[in-house]
């Protein structure tokens, strides 16, 4: 396995249950809902994984464009949302071929850290193209420079108890334990941010950005920015 890429595209362990899944995409269907300001946006959804719950977030826009690079997890959402008429599949590099200024919301929830600074940059200045001028940019779940595995283990585990999968989400964490993900994290790592240094580079990048109170789905020691075009 050479990047997080082929380990999103694999068979994984990353989601404890089925349940867990369906628990978390409704999480985040929730909160990038809150963040559409009118029905008529086009909304894009970068590196958007599974996404079980699209068809809630299609709801409160017309048009939501799912991309995502790894092409199996892509055929998947490609054949769950064939007959939704709002929703268009895209692979990454298929969006440079968007037109300039059509999107109204952009997320990029949970995968800034799996990114190299350089690819992160050029998918900031990417998705700057495609926003209109009153665009607006969140990306979610970021992971701050303090965060350990731990804190995330407590985060699964409460949202576990919440939902009643406490038990699998305990096998889960054994199973990672012994998996890619591990051997991954350990090989590649994680991208972690100060707030200061997310914000930095996103002006960099051409927006002007704040934090937002709430971090997008469960992981509240994990933060979310908020980012609008400059010129
Ligand atoms: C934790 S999942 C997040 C999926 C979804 N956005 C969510 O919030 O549930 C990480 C996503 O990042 C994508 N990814 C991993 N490495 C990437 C990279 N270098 N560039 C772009 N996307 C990447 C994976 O394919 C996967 O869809």
């Amino acid at each position: 396995m050479e990047d997080w890429i082929d380990y999103y595209d694999s068979t994984h362990t990353i989601y404890a249950s089925k349940h867990h899944r369906d628990v978390h995409f409704e999480l985040i269907a929730r909160d990038i809902a809150g963040y559409i300001l009118s029905k008529d946006a086009t909304v894009l959804d970068y590196a958007c994984g599974e996404a079980l719950s699209a068809g809630k977030i299609a709801e409160s826009c017309a048009e939501l464009i799912l991309a995502e690079p790894a092409p199996k997890v892509r055929s998947r959402v490609a054949a769950r949302f064939a007959t939704n008429p709002k929703i268009i599949v895209h692979s990454l590099d298929e969006l440079r071929d968007l037109p300039a200024g059509s999107i109204d919301l952009a997320v990029m929830n949970s995968v800034a850290q799996y990114m190299t600074q350089h690819q992160l940059e050029e998918a900031l200045t990417m998705v700057k193209r495609l926003l209109k001028a009153d665009g607006q940019l969140v990306v979610g779940d970021v992971l701050p420079p303090e965060l350990g595995m731990m804190t995330d283990v407590l985060a699964l585990l409460r949202l576990a108890t919440k939902h009643g999968f406490l038990w699998d989400a305990l096998l889960s964490l054994v199973k990672t334990a012994l998996s890619d993900y591990r051997q991954l994290r350990a090989t590649l790592g994680l991208q972690h941010y100060s707030a200061a240094d997310m914000i930095a580079k996103l002006e960099a990048a051409g927006y002007r950005a704040t934090r937002a109170k709430i971090n997008i789905g469960h992981n509240q020691a994990r933060m979310t920015f908020v980012a609008h075009r400059i010129g």
